[in-house]
């Protein structure tokens, strides 16, 4: 009976253990994880789109190939996330189209230009590096196969937000011209990389349940201060700084200050009037509605394969 299943589910969460597809779960728990790993799946598509940007313009052909496979890497992450909601109950399908109706949301921080090749560095670096320290929690994540899709897509993760420090170190020890190129781009993505982690806790109505739920393991700020004190010496050790007279090491609390961010903005990106949403979801559209051939003919070839089976 339904009490005897809500208690497997409680107590499931209460050892630490992860729910699998089979097991029976609150309407609300699924509906949370479905809107999370939707909106991360999305994240991880749209995210293609800047960096993509830059792929047919890169400086040699060792910087194209690589960010050639970091950009298909994101491919996979979409794939393999929309894969996680579909164990669910969500369909694909229905997935796609929420996000070019503007229905389903995904990372403010992917409607931000990519200006220069500087950008893509800075790309890996921040926001990578803001991914990780969001999602390497979410490894522990009570979902299944949430939290183990997490595990792989860590791992790829790191090894973007190394070639992005990687190809700016690079720079830095080039011309002033690339320095400023460099200093220039992380002024720019610095204030959207702190905002990737969501509104402030006391403004964030999803934290409560989901930390309850173990979906999520640290609040909005926790991992965003963590983030702030990870950045603040690799900008050091690459010779940059960040755009924050208010950044300071806090001896008392064992963190650093930082000034405020501009939640405004944050609250207009995801309304939609970011300076690149309504070009991201367009060009989403238009990848769809290309492909739509595609799947047509896929559909119709299994269908025939099918039909010769049971023949
Ligand atoms: N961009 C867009 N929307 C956001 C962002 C953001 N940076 N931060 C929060 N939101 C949305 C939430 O999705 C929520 O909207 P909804 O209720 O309509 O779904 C609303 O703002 C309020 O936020 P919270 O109550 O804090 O929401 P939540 O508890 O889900 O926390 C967070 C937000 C931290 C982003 C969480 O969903 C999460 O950890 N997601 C998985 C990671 C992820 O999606 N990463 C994508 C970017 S990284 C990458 O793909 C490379």
């Amino acid at each position: 009976d339904e009490s005897a299943l809500e208690r497997h589910f409680e107590a499931t969460i209460a050892a630490d253990n992860r729910l699998e597809p089979r097991d029976w779960l609150p309407e609300g728990y699924r509906k949370t994880m479905i809107r999370q790993i939707a909106q991360h799946a999305h994240s991880e598509i749209i995210g293609m789109q800047p960096e993509g940007n830059w792929i047919t313009r890169a400086p040699s052909l060792r910087r194209k190939a690589v960010l050639l496979a970091k950009v298909q890497d994101e491919a996979g992450h979409g794939l393999y996330l929309y894969s996680a909601a579909e164990t669910l109950g969500a369909d694909r399908a229905d997935l796609t189209d929420r996000l070019i109706n503007g229905r389903q949301k995904y990372s403010s921080i992917f409607n931000y230009p990519t200006l220069t090749f500087a950008d893509v560095g800075v790309v890996g670096w921040l926001v990578d590096g803001a991914a990780i320290c969001n999602q390497v929690p979410l490894c522990r994540s009570s979902y299944g196969p949430y939290a183990r899709a997490m595990v792989r897509i860590c791992k790829e993760e790191s090894f973007h937000q190394r070639q992005g420090y990687e190809l700016l170190m690079t720079m830095m020890r080039g011309t002033d011209a690339q320095r400023d190129m460099v200093q220039d781009a992380v002024n720019r993505w610095w204030w959207p990389s702190l905002m990737m982690f969501g509104p402030p806790d006391a403004d964030s109505p999803n934290t409560a349940q989901s930390m309850a739920w173990k979906v999520k393991r640290h609040t909005n700020d926790e991992l965003r201060q963590r983030f702030v004190d990870m950045s603040v010496p690799q900008a050091e050790a690459l010779g940059v700084t960040f755009p924050d007279p208010d950044l300071r090491w806090n001896a008392e609390r064992g963190h650093h200050d930082f000034g405020e961010i501009d939640w405004a903005e944050f609250k207009q990106v995801l309304k939609g009037n970011g300076p690149c949403n309504a070009e991201r979801v367009a060009h989403r559209r238009a990848a769809q509605d290309d492909g739509a051939w595609v799947r047509e003919a896929a559909s119709a070839h299994a269908a025939k394969n099918a039909g010769r089976i049971g023949a």
